[in-house]
């Protein structure tokens, strides 16, 4: 949600936070502040986009070595200047920056306001700094943060600067938080793109650990009450990755990414897979939980899993799952997909399950993310970083593996994986310079429609709702993905002369689809047809070759360019949707 990040070493730190700020706006970007310490704490902060604030607030005039910044997702209070982070004690002497909710905040502000303190924002986050200020009335300063720890209630990833201490305090719950060991300096921040062109030497914080920074790096755990030794990782990505290189967006860049990013899910996973495939054939139960994108993926592969492996699966919405969580049984597998590995509600379901006994595993996009530890084991997906909002060639490495793991569980791993591998070429094509022209075609045609229907029948009925997911978030045009069999028990009757229809087909289920589509076409819909054979019932055609269960990879795509064609023409930032963060880590 927010992105959150401190520095302690011998350069100056502003520049450092800055750039790392610019690299994390991403997980939010209503507001964004920093602070240093030189002399006192000095602090710079506003509501806008980061670009927009530093150009009227110059952060690069904050001078020390040692600060903290952050990027906000507003959650408690407005977007305003005082409402953005960091916030001060009433002192001055503290400055903390948060991600993640303080559910007791109202609580624990009484206590604080009984004893003389005064609020001057509308934040939960505001009671941190107030709380570390009060316990160090009597105590040192680590253990007034420990203190402070210990009353709040929710999730937190927090960074407190000191103005009298060498030193930063970082903390986590519930929120991602990771250490970047430089040479003679250190970083903290909610993911690793912040500080990548820095260090590539990380310490992922566990749930309640607690780091101090200074000429050393101590984690001390709140639950085990004593100090920890966490291991230090050395990380894949490089910065290219977390660069736009040649390309005007993330988004753009990151769909084209997908030749490559297919390719290392199908190579990398093998012997893990396999073993996945026996412990899923050994359970009795299995449960697919996911949120948004990777949720459709989910989806997906339970078509894949029935018509490959002839196998049944459950599939629930992560934030749905506590009403089913009375089927666990010991026995029971959990397959948890998540492109952050840190959004709440999947969390909440592997957590939920794990105290009925259950199996957990997960493919997770980020290393060392909550989710990969919480498993009992994590499939990667190896896609590297996925800096714009939006999932994209995250939601297609998932789709890749969930399909081979199907093959797996058939016995029929190579096969899968030659099948997948014989698309990458043709994935190249799809993302091509001539592929795009075309839907350019289509995306001004659309570009002013106010609502955008999409259908399509088995494994074309999740894509129907990945695509009209992707349209509607970044172009904000209502789209809505039905099975074609589903759309004349209501929602035809918003069928209007000139209404949009995306038909999604595939050998196995053209005909009826074609039926439902003839049913649209009848009430005057405008029919853009994603397939292998055109129809004269369309109005428009985009070919996409017939790939059986690896259709749903190869029929999103061009939908993926769609969307980011429509945004740009209706000049939405694609990167960056209104509302939206990357990872949710709130329920
Ligand atoms: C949509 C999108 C979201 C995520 C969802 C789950 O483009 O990105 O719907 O898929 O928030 O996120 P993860 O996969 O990180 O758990």
């Amino acid at each position: 949600m927010c992105g959150i990040i401190g520095y302690i070493g011998k350069k100056q730190a502003a520049p450092i936070l800055l750039d790392g700020l610019k690299r994390l706006e991403y997980r939010g970007y209503d507001s964004a502040g920093m602070a240093t310490v030189s002399g006192g704490i000095i602090l710079k902060k506003d509501a806008g986009k980061i670009g927009e604030i530093n150009s009227k607030l110059d952060f690069l005039g904050l001078r020390g070595n040692i600060g903290i910044a952050h990027t906000r997702w507003a959650t408690h209070g407005g977007v305003t200047k005082e409402n953005a982070h960091p916030h001060f004690s009433n002192t001055r002497e503290i400055a903390v920056v948060h991600n993640g909710i303080i559910e007791n905040y109202q609580e624990l502000r009484e206590f604080l306001v009984s004893n003389g303190f005064t609020f001057y924002s509308e934040t939960d986050t505001e009671v941190i700094p107030n709380l570390i200020e009060y316990f160090m009335r009597n105590r040192s300063f680590e253990d007034s943060v420990k203190e402070t720890l210990k009353k709040l209630e929710g999730s937190y990833a927090i960074v407190v600067l000191n103005e009298n201490e060498n030193k930063l305090i970082a903390a986590r719950k519930d929120s991602p938080l990771v250490v970047g060991i430089g040479d003679n300096e250190y970083f903290v921040a909610s993911d690793i793109p912040a500080f990548l062109e820095h260090t590539k030497k990380v310490v992922y914080l566990y749930e309640k650990d607690l780091v101090v920074l200074d000429s050393d790096v101590r984690v001390f755990n709140l639950d085990k009450d004593s100090f920890v030794k966490r291991p230090i990782s050395d990380i894949e990505w490089n910065l290219e990755q977390v660069k736009k290189g040649n390309f005007e967006h993330f988004m753009l860049k990151e769909i084209t990414e997908q030749t490559e990013t297919i390719r290392k899910a199908v190579e990398n996973n093998g012997k893990l897979i396999k073993e996945v495939a026996d412990l899923v054939k050994k359970a009795k139960g299995i449960y697919f939980v996911a949120c948004g994108s990777s949720y459709h993926a989910c989806l997906s592969a339970s078509y894949k899993f029935s018509s490959v492996a002839g196998m049944h699966v459950n599939v629930a919405l992560a934030s749905e799952f506590s009403n089913f969580k009375d089927f666990i049984i010991p026995e029971s597998l959990v397959i948890a997909v998540s492109q952050s590995g840190e959004t709440a509600d999947v969390l909440g379901a592997v957590r939920a399950a794990k105290e009925k006994g259950a199996k957990i595993i997960s493919i997770v996009n980020v290393f060392g993310s909550s989710l990969t530890r919480e498993s009992d084991s994590a499939l990667m997906m190896n896609s590297g970083p996925e800096i714009c909002v939006l999932s994209t060639k995250t939601y297609t490495s998932q789709l890749a593996i969930l399909t081979l793991l199907a093959y797996a569980i058939a016995g029929k791993y190579e096969e899968g994986k030659r099948k997948l591998k014989d698309l990458i070429n043709y994935i190249y094509y799809l993302t091509s310079a001539s592929a795009r022209h075309h839907i350019k075609k289509l995306s001004e045609k659309l570009k002013k429609k106010e609502h955008i229907y999409l259908i399509g029948r088995g494994l074309q009925y999740p894509t129907s709702l990945e695509a009209a997911l992707k349209i509607k978030e970044v172009s904000y045009i209502h789209a809505e993905g039905f099975a074609g069999g589903e759309l004349k028990h209501g929602t035809i009757a918003l069928i209007e002369k000139g209404t949009p229809c995306i038909v999604f087909t595939s050998e196995k289920t053209e005909k009826e689809v074609l039926s439902n589509a003839a049913e649209l076409k009848a009430r005057g819909a405008y029919i853009i047809g994603v397939g292998a054979r055109k129809n004269e019932l369309f109005d428009f055609f985009i070919k996409v070759r017939e790939s059986e269960e690896a259709n749903s990879i190869c029929q999103i795509i061009p939908i993926q360019i769609l969307a980011y064609q429509l945004a740009m023409l209706r000049g939405c930032n694609p990167d960056k949707p209104r509302n939206l963060a990357k990872s949710v880590t709130v329920k």
